[in-house]
């Protein structure tokens, strides 16, 4: 291991069949040690097993830092809390991809680049529209991160920093526009084109839902909720489709079909596709008649397969410091737009209870993130079916720095997992 990681003195001892091995141990500024294995099979013949890489770090990250016990989330150092009061997403993204928060001449020049390549390209919207009527727009999504690489060829080199620079412009960019899109579509309106003297998430609203024909005015609560929300979804460290721009990143494909390939690992309900899963639990639970009390029943009943949607966290074992920051603006958000209902007091009803019950507090289950954010989407008037696109939207500043920190890791190889093999030993092919 060559590196520039704090390699202690110490090594740890796996002794395994007669033979020892001293593997290094590496010290990360915050966290817990680890234990460097890529040499135990040499020294032993073993290899480690780790299914969903409960106990493995994949990477070494400059980026977040999160600290599943004690509720701590920070991006670049900066506390989540901090960020969600007084920064913007654009800050948080620069500050995401580059490191340091920007001055304001950079932060201004860095907007004005966003915005110049807001537009995307006209015959976009065709293949856009080539897409079944029925397509989750997730699908969509993902189809169109990989397509906007073949629009932009001279920026396809992960080795080339300019070209680069230019990818992750192209990309904050054109994804806003898209994210609109995919809402217009869903609804049969007809696609906005960008303004370009308006701020990132101001215009992203108005190419979502203004018309064409009529002036559209921002609501200033609005646009800030909004803004608050894609920041805490900028960046979550390892999580499965971080890691999953970071596995298909090293095989050195493009940084678009990198965060294509993460937008699919978010569509599943397990990870992004939560959100969406929490407003449907709230409104089936709403129309079967049944109590908040009877379906926690059900949901601890584990023959009936339900899970209560929007909690657990395979890191946040005190509280998701996301979902304290949603809560807090949901009431608020839901009282100025005059949306605040029976599906909030529904969910307020049953984190009362989760927090309060033995099966929910011995495994550690909080709410996460998910759980407030579609309330207040679909009270700004996002169909259900987005809120997993605007997850990824807001997640894209995050897949993209870590594609870049990947890529120009003097420690990266491939990623290629081992395996432990359970099939038939060899046996031969019947002959007549
Ligand atoms: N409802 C009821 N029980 C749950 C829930 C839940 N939401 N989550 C976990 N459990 C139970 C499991 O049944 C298991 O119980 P057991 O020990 O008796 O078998 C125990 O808690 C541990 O659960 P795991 O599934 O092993 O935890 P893991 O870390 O693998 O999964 C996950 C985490 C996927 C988030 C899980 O909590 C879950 O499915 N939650 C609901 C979906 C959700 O909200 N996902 C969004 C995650 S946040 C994000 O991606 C932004």
């Amino acid at each position: 291991m060559t590196s520039h990681l704090n390699i202690l003195t110490t090594k740890a001892q796996v002794t395994a069949g007669g033979a020892t091995a001293a593997l290094p141990v590496v010290r990360p500024v915050e966290g817990n040690d680890a234990v460097a294995v890529g040499t135990l099979r040499q020294q032993t013949g073993l290899v480690t097993y780790d299914p969903g890489f409960t106990n493995t770090a994949c990477a070494a990250s400059s980026i977040t830092y999160i600290d599943g016990d004690q509720g701590i989330l920070r991006y670049r150092g900066y506390p989540i809390e901090q960020l969600a009061e007084h920064s913007t997403f654009l800050e948080t993204a620069y500050l995401l991809i580059y490191g340091e928060l920007p001055d304001a001449t950079t932060l201004h020049n860095f907007s004005a680049r966003v915005n110049r390549h807001t537009l995307v390209p006209e015959n976009f919207r065709s293949f856009l529209a080539a897409f079944p009527q029925s397509s989750h727009p997730m699908s969509l999504m993902a189809s169109a991160m990989s397509a906007l690489g073949t629009f932009y060829p001279e920026t396809l080199d992960p080795m080339d920093d300019d070209a680069v620079d230019l990818a992750t412009v192209l990309l904050l960019a054109k994804v806003r526009t898209i994210t609109s899109y995919l809402q217009r579509s869903l609804v049969g309106r007809p696609l906005m084109y960008p303004d370009y003297s308006r701020g990132y998430v101001e215009d992203f609203l108005r190419m979502t839902f203004a018309e064409p024909y009529a002036p559209w005015d921002p609501d200033p609560v609005i646009v800030a909720a909004m803004d608050k929300l894609l920041i805490l979804h900028a960046d979550h460290e390892q999580n499965c489709s971080t890691a999953t721009v970071r596995i298909v990143g090293s095989s050195n494909a493009n940084v678009y079909s990198s965060v294509a390939a993460g937008v699919n690992a978010l569509s599943g309900p397990s990870h992004g596709g939560a959100n969406e899963a929490v407003l449907l639990m709230l409104q089936n639970l709403s129309e079967s008649g049944d109590t908040v009390e009877s379906f926690m029943k059900k949901v601890k009943d584990k023959t009936a397969g339900v899970r209560l949607m929007g909690f657990g966290h395979r890191v946040y074992k005190s509280y998701d410091p996301r979902a304290a920051i949603v809560k807090s603006h949901a009431d608020a958000v839901l009282a100025r737009l005059g949306k605040r209902d029976k599906l909030l007091d529904m969910a307020l009803g049953l984190e009362e209870i989760a927090l309060n019950d033995d099966y929910f507090i011995e495994r550690k289950l909080y709410p996460n993130v998910d759980f407030y954010t579609g309330l207040i989407y679909q009270a700004i008037g996002f169909k259900p079916l987005m809120f997993t696109p605007l997850f990824a939207l807001g997640r894209m500043p995050g897949w993209i720095a870590q594609w870049r920190e990947m890529i120009r890791d003097p420690e990266m190889r491939i990623g290629r997992p081992r395996q432990i093999y359970m099939g038939h030993p060899e046996r031969q092919y019947p002959v007549p």
